[in-house]
This record gives C-alpha cells, structure tokens and sequence, in this order.
C-alpha cells in the first residue's frame, strides 16, 4: 500500500494494517491454520486455478445480487463465517461485527465460542431495528445464524440452542469437522488463552466454563478435549433437530456421499468447508469440493461455501460452481481490528463493489445469470464438458 493513503481498497491489504493492531497471540489465533497450513493456502490457490468466460454484449446496466438463504433475503450472496472470540479484535466484538452485517444488508453466523451473547448480538440488531436514526428505505432484516458446537453436556447444549431459538436467530449451523481440535503450532507455541477481562460468553452462566490454561498448549485444543463430544454421528442429527423448529446447516462437509446423507438426515443448507484450513491440514481446499457436493445434493439442499475467499470474483466463481452464497471468515476480523463496526461494513463493501463489477465485467446482471459456463478449471475446458 502506498505509504501516503490509509485507506486499504481490498482485503490483503486490511490484513497488513490489522497485522499492526493485533496483540501477537490474537493475530496468530486468528491467522493460523493447522500443521503446515498446506491447507489454508491451498483454499487462497484454488481460486487461482478456476479462469472466467466473460459473456459479451449483454445488457448489464442494472445490476442486482440479492438473494435468499432458506427463504431470508440478504442484499447480496454473503454470510459472515462463524468466527471465536471477536473481542480480541475490538472491545465491541461480535457487536459490531453483526451491527455491521446488518446495514450492510449480509448475513451472520454466530459462533458458539463468541465473546459476546447470543442474546446480547440479537439485541444489538433489534434495537438498531428500531433506532430513530434509521431510515426506513435502510431497513434490512437482520439474517443471523447459530453455529453450534455439541459438547459432552448435552443438557448444555440444549439451552443453547433453545437461547438462539428464543432470540430469533433464523437456522442452527452445526460444524462437523472438529471432533477434535485441529493442532495450530501457533497456538501451541503462545499456550492460547483468552486475556483476561474476555470469557465464553455464552457458556459463563451455564457452568463457568472457560479457556483453560494449559503449559505448552493450546487451551482451545485442551478445552475441546474436555468438553466436546467425539462421539457425535449422523444419529444424533435427529436429536438435535428436536430441540427446535430451526432449520439444519450443516458446516464442514467436503464429500458428495456427506452431503447427500446431510440431506437424507434432514439438512436444509450444507457448508462446504475445511475450517479455513484450521483442522485437517492436507484436506482438499473447499472450492476443490464444492462441484461434487452440489451434484450429489442435486438442489435438495442450499450449499454454501467458505475459505479463502478474499475477492469479488471469488464470490462470482463460487457462485458459479453452484454456490447459492459463500462465507468470508478472517478479513471481516481484519476490518474489526483495523476499525471496529466500520471496518467490518467497508470490508463488506470492498467486497460488493467487487462482484457488482465482476459481474458486469461477465455480462451477469443478476445472480441469476451466473452459471458454470463462465468458468474453466485451469487446464480443462469449460466445466460444462
Ligand atoms: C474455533 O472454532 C476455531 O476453529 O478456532
């Protein structure tokens, strides 16, 4: 970036100055991936390896992406990811990243690991639902999901899940893809633990549990070993779906023969993800599985996407492999460092200029129009062969 402007215009470089407001522990929690992070780079790749086929001539005078995600409109195809303890990044932590989704017009998934409450995150919208400053043409239904992590306790994972339904978050997204804490080294090197002052806020109340400490460990990996189940297989799928009338998303499927039983087993959206490359290192990055997992559900399911995704063509071609929208997971925590709420909503907008100008640039006006003939995967023809 040039010395002399402050203001990044994508999102590499939000991640340089977020680099300088993050205390090293914070950062490397954020940024790592597991093992030898093959994965975590590989899902940047991925996106390199898929070349766009501009449509010519097309009427793209107006342009519109909005969309639905289980039947919630959003203004354009973007959730942001479920992401742990955003208050390492600013005071207001998941606060402000949902006040930002919100006007922003995106979706969010709240994290089960959060440093704010699920009801403290859904009241933050509600009463912006109602402030006086709001204009009612700049109203926006606020889509807000629940990541959930199903712990040993399973009367503790109850409640969470009735809180989330009572606070009106409109699907529970469960991840799949961590019976066990993937091994970060960075973690392990600076024995992660919440600074003091931050606490699970979800969980607090319930039974005081926290981060532990640990000498020459993570303490998420420690507190992953303690208090969540390994043990959970499809059939407790049909458990959880009877706590609540939430709709099912399930987030870490990077199988077509996954995805198809997620379906059987009552799932109404799948995320297609490797955790950004934070749990099994060498897994196949997710844009790599998304064609598959979308032909095995043949439309029986909304399919979602995350990793990597750092520009507005990403969306585009993520979209185009049959991706009714994608997830952006570490850049909205770089925004939230850099500056707060404010961040987060320009991060979101770096992004919609993006796509609205890939789109234009691909003779696509309306989400609609994307389809997989304006792709090739490198070294293939078009995908439509
Ligand atoms: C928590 O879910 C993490 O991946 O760090």
């Amino acid at each position: 970036m040039n010395k002399n402007s402050t203001k990044p215009l994508n999102l590499f470089e939000y991640e340089k100055l977020a680099v300088e407001c993050l205390s090293q522990m914070a950062l490397d929690y954020y940024a790592s991936g597991a093992w030898d992070e093959v994965t975590l780079r590989d899902n940047r790749t991925a996106f390199e390896r898929y070349k766009l086929r501009p449509r010519i001539l097309v009427d793209v005078s107006k342009r519109n992406f909005a969309t639905q995600i289980l039947g919630q409109p959003i203004l354009m195809p973007l959730l942001i990811a479920p992401m742990a303890f955003q208050c390492l990044a600013c005071p207001e932590g998941e606060i402000a990243t949902a006040r930002a989704a919100r006007s922003s017009g995106v979706g969010m998934v709240l994290s089960t690991l959060s440093t704010k409450s699920i009801e403290e995150v859904a009241d933050s919208c509600h009463s912006f639902d109602t402030a006086s400053d709001v204009k009612p043409e700049a109203y926006r239904p606020a889509l807000q999901w629940f990541q959930l992590y199903i712990h040993k306790d399973r009367g503790l994972t109850r409640a969470l899940v009735e809180r989330a339904y009572t606070a009106g978050y409109k699907a529970l997204c469960l991840t799949v893809d961590a019976p066990v804490l993937g091994r970060r080294e960075r973690d392990r090197h600076n024995e992660f633990v919440l600074p003091q002052g931050l606490q699970l806020a979800n969980l607090v109340n319930m039974s005081g549990l926290n981060i532990p400490y640990q000498a020459g460990e993570s303490g998420l990996f420690t507190y992953f070993a303690q208090q969540l189940d390994p043990a959970v297989t499809w059939k407790d799928l049909d458990w959880l779906q009877s706590l609540s009338p939430l709709p099912l998303a399930i987030k870490g499927i990077l199988r077509g023969d996954d995805a198809a039983r997620a379906v059987e087993y009552g799932a109404k959206a799948i995320v297609v993800s490797n955790h950004g490359g934070r749990q099994l290192d060498g897994a196949i990055a997710s844009l790599d599985a998304l064609a598959e997992v979308v032909k095995a559900v043949d439309g029986r399911a909304e399919i979602l996407i995350d990793g990597g995704i750092r520009r507005g063509t990403d969306i585009l071609k993520a979209l185009a492999l049959g991706a009714k929208a994608v997830l952006v997971g570490r850049p909205i925590l770089w925004g939230l460092a850099v500056a707060g709420e404010a961040g987060v909503a320009r991060v979101i907008d770096l992004l919609k200029d993006e796509l609205d100008v890939a789109m234009a640039l691909s003779g696509c006006a309306s989400v609609e129009d994307i389809d997989n003939t304006i792709l090739t995967a490198t070294g293939n023809k078009s995908t439509t062969e």
